[in-house]
């Protein structure tokens, strides 16, 4: 049973806390922190929280607690972070891990000094359906893995401190590609080096410094591409769409919009329906466990559980710093329009090119490009001569022959 320091009543605080109290679960949200006692007493009330503070510092220094979860604004991290390392708490932060690389690196380093346990929170990878699907790629499902694209659109975000640049560090690629980009180095493999990023990114609605709208590419060395798609511009409610493609199949995962809860209702249905939805009327898509969809539920069970074995969680401090020099490669790529370099100073995965495609032989002459059954019942062949390298069809019919 672990005792927590909440930092935040924010959204994501409400989430984690309906999460970690959720399904007569053991651990405690302990101490909420938040700027105004009004906001931190009407928290503890909601979700039985039996202390309160006003006080960061003091939060993190309870004696009382044993886990700091961080679901404090971007520019906070850090410092949160670094008093929970000095304190010797585990610490958990939400995405993104900071700003940018050098934060998240000094974030690592501060935490692997003091030989905290740290985690890094990106829920998106939790979903049931994330995990079961991971888990088929790493069966071989889907061989090798080409393309894991993962898309997060909605009309933005709830809060003053998202659309300032200074406070968040960005746009909608340092706060949704974070998770784009963590889905899919799940799914290409943790192990294999990003080695680069092209990305468009451009303010195409809103009156603000940073960019609403973003598309980038990130080249591993496997030559796996992972393609995150972010907008805080999409009109519809929130849009969590990830699909990926290897040699031998795909997978396609729809985490919000169709889920298989379609309601129609001209009178509304009469409360909350979803995260961003825009509307409680005509056809809407309610979520009914919204923890569990987002991954929170079994984000936190991989982390406390983890912690009580001694063992690292699925994402840790190490996985915040990857994404983090992966989206400052994506903001340089922006400006330059190049493909630009990921700086990783630190890097623990495999070295050199990994996972090169194997050529399908036909027969002893030719390599098996293409094979299609016709509507008319003749078997079309495309081949490659060994030998010449020349391509030629072949069609066989509907006996084989
Ligand atoms: N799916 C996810 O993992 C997910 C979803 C949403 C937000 N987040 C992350 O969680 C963090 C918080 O986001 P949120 O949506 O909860 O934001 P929010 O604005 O809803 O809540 C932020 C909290 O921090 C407090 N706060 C704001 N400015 C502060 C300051 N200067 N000093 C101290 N406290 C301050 C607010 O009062 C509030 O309690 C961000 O890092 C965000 O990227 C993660």
């Amino acid at each position: 049973m672990h005792k927590i320091t909440m930092l935040g009543t924010g959204l994501i605080g409400m989430f984690y806390t309906m999460a970690l109290h959720g399904q007569r679960s053991r651990d405690q949200v302990q101490v909420v922190y938040s700027r105004t006692a009004e906001r931190a007493a009407k928290f503890a009330s909601d979700w039985n929280i039996p202390k309160t503070t006003t006080d960061m510092a003091a939060a993190i220094n309870d004696s009382d607690t044993d886990v700091v979860v961080v679901g404090l604004p971007n520019h906070l991290h850090e410092e949160a972070v670094r008093l929970a390392a000095q304190a010797g708490k585990a610490v958990l932060c939400t995405k993104p891990l900071g700003r940018n690389a050098g934060e998240a690196r000094r974030m690592l380093e501060a935490v692997e000094r003091a030989g905290v346990f740290h985690g890094y929170l990106e829920d998106l990878v939790y979903t049931p359906k994330t995990l079961k699907a991971v888990q088929s790629v790493r069966n071989g499902a889907l061989g090798k893995v080409l393309w894991a694209r993962s898309r997060e659109t909605h009309p933005g975000p709830h809060s003053d401190w998202f659309w300032n640049k200074a406070l968040s560090g960005g746009g909608a690629i340092v706060d949704m590609g974070c998770h784009c980009i963590e889905i899919s180095r799940n799914f290409i493999g943790k192990e294999v080096r990003p080695l680069e990023v092209m990305c468009w990114a451009d303010t195409q609605v809103h009156p603000i410094e940073a960019e609403d709208s973003a598309v980038g590419l990130v080249r591993y060395a496997s030559g796996a591409i992972g393609q995150f798609e972010v907008s805080w511009t999409f009109r519809g409610g929130m849009d969590l769409r990830d699909e990926v493609s290897g040699t031998e199949g795909t997978i396609w995962l729809n985490h919000w919009l169709r889920t298989g809860y379609e309601m129609f209702t001209a009178v509304g249905e009469g409360g909350y329906v979803a995260e961003k939805a825009e509307g409680a009327t005509g056809w809407l898509f309610p979520v009914g466990d919204e923890p569990a969809s987002l991954g929170y539920v079994h984000m936190f069970g991989d982390m406390l559980n983890a912690l009580d074995a001694g063992r690292k969680p699925m994402e840790d401090f190490y996985d915040g710093y990857v994404v983090n020099a992966i989206i400052d490669a994506a903001y340089r790529s922006a400006q330059s329009k190049r493909w630009e370099p990921i700086q990783l100073d630190i890097w623990r995965g495999a070295e050199g090119t990994t996972g090169e495609v194997e050529l399908t032989s036909y027969d002893d002459q030719h390599y098996l490009i293409k094979e299609e059954k016709m509507a008319d019942g003749r078997t079309k062949l495309i081949l490659k001569e060994k030998a010449g390298g020349k391509v030629i069809q072949k069609i066989l019919d509907s006996a084989g022959a």
